[in-house]
């Protein structure tokens, strides 16, 4: 059993190298024209499409490798700024789904400024100045990769808006992530930790992942030793709230 996880978890790493090769290929093509030759309007529409999925994928590679680090017991704390934590995840996200967005957060000065940018996008991010600036003993990998499938699901499922706030206390970081959507029935608030488990999956008009977010972020937050809970009513929205303690190594 051991040797075919290690298999396995080697397949994934192995995906790595080729996805590095087309990312790295059609990002030529696409920003070193003078070099590969113009493209027609199709065919770049087309390469940004390629460019974009590839990045999907290269996350997807990133979080099943973090999570089997995660099951191997592998926690790697190190010092972090919050704010480099917090908008790194928001980057990662908008990669994937709205590069003009992603730009813009990369290159936003400070914390007022990203609000806003957030804000254009219906995200209110609620974080005290002070506490933007603090550095924590965390394991960054696993935070970003918690905070950014809650807040994927979150835009998935809202209607119209999101809230995030990021709190510190008493040893540990306190996150939370709020949508306006449809919410979750009582019933289901242990199954969707579930892998595979998806709400009315039958219902085809939205895009759906695999139902695998919420248990690996579960994963992930217990091996850090935190807490997940989720406040949540049929037709009231949904909100995941996490804590995680912090070290002082
Ligand atoms: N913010 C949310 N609002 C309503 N339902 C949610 C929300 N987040 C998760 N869910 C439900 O939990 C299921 C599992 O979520 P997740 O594990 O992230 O899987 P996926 O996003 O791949 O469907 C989703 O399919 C959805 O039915
Ligand atoms: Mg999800």
């Amino acid at each position: 059993m051991h040797r075919d996880k290690i298999k396995f978890d080697l397949l994934i790493h192995d995906l790595k190298g080729p996805l590095a090769v087309i990312e790295a290929g059609v990002s030529s093509l696409l920003t070193r024209r003078e070099k590969y030759g113009p493209l027609s309007d199709k065919q770049d529409k087309v390469l940004v499409r390629a460019l974009r999925n590839t990045k999907v994928l290269q996350a997807l590679v990133n979080d099943a490798l973090e999570l089997g680090r995660s099951r191997a017991g592998v926690i790697n704390v190190t010092c972090s700024k919050i704010s480099d934590v917090i908008e790194q995840s928001l980057v990662e996200l908008f990669d994937l789904v709205d590069r003009n967005t992603a730009e813009k957060i990369r290159i936003c000065a400070d914390l007022p400024r990203l609000k806003e940018s957030l804000e254009e996008k219906g995200i209110s991010l609620q974080i005290d100045e002070a506490i933007w600036c603090q550095e924590v003993f965390i394991d960054e990998a696993k935070i970003r990769q918690v905070l950014r499938n809650l807040l994927n699901n979150a835009l998935k499922y809202r209607k119209n808006r999101v809230e995030v706030v990021v709190k510190k206390g008493n040893g540990h970081l306190f996150l939370s992530v709020t949508d306006d959507g449809e919410g979750i029935p009582q019933i289901y608030h242990k199954k969707i930790f579930e892998s595979y488990f998806q709400l009315d999956a039958a219902n085809t008009h939205t895009v759906r992942g695999h139902g695998l977010g919420l248990a690996g972020v579960l994963v992930l937050i217990e091996d850090m030793g935190g807490e997940l809970s989720l406040e949540s009513d049929e037709g009231q929205g949904a909100k995941f709230l996490v804590k995680v303690p912090l070290t002082n190594r």
